[in-house]
């Protein structure tokens, strides 16, 4: 007897952005988080998670995440809009010890409430940006916009927006000959649907270089 080995095909282009959606956040896994803190127009603090989030660049440092219209009213979301007019922001990081509380910053707030306050998490000074930094991220990312690229105004429609990191704060504990210790970092991402995933369980491969198979 045959095992059968068939794949389910689906087409994108006519489907609800919820199902692919469902796609995205089920394949690409685990997601790093950017915890992205902004200023309001009034100077007051905003702070929200974002999983569709990379690294671009080393020189110059640049990052990007993707923030989408929201399916609850089809705005654009406060971080972007924020982002736009001060033209800057930092980047926050996710651990085993603020997780539960950075999840309380996706909480839909309406604009120029502060999440820092809703999660009991700390804002304190940045020293290039106005944004606030969040104190209970081990690391810190200073962030000036650089530009961005938008793929409609729709619910479920994205924008890639991409930040030059020009100061990098690290706690002391976690940074040894210049690198970043994970398990003193103890990072945590995002999965699919609810999950979130500790980074606790980790291999380590050699990576060959072709001055290594040519030996
Ligand atoms: C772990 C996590 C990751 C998230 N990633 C994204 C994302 O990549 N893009 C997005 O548009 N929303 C994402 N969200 C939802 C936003 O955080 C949420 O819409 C938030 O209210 C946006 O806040 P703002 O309006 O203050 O910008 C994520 C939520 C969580 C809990």
């Amino acid at each position: 007897m045959t095992k059968e080995n068939k794949m389910l095909s689906f087409d994108t282009k006519n489907n609800e952005f919820k199902d692919n959606y469902k796609f995205l956040i089920g394949s690409i896994l685990p997601r790093p988080i950017a915890v992205i803190s902004t200023r309001n127009e009034d100077g007051t603090n905003n702070i929200a998670p974002f999983s569709f989030f990379t690294a671009v660049s080393a020189s110059p440092m640049i990052v990007a995440f993707c923030p989408m219209i929201k399916s609850s009213n089809g705005e654009m979301k406060d971080t972007p809009r924020n982002i736009f007019r001060e033209k800057e922001f930092v980047v926050n990081f996710v651990t085993e010890d603020n997780y539960e509380k950075v999840n309380l910053t996706s909480t839909e707030l309406a604009y120029g409430e502060d999440e820092f306050e809703l999660s009991s998490l700390t804002p304190i000074p940045s020293e290039v940006v106005k944004a606030s930094r969040m104190k209970e991220s081990p690391i810190h990312f200073e962030c000036i916009y650089r530009d961005h690229l938008s793929y409609g105004d729709n619910p479920g429609q994205g924008q890639i927006i991409t930040g030059e990191v020009v100061k990098v704060h690290v706690k002391k504990e976690l940074y040894e000959s210049g690198r970043i210790l994970t398990d003193e970092f103890s990072p945590v991402g995002r999965g699919s649907g609810n999950d979130w995933i500790k980074c606790s369980d980790r291999v380590q491969i050699e990576r060959l270089m072709k001055s290594q198979i040519q030996k």
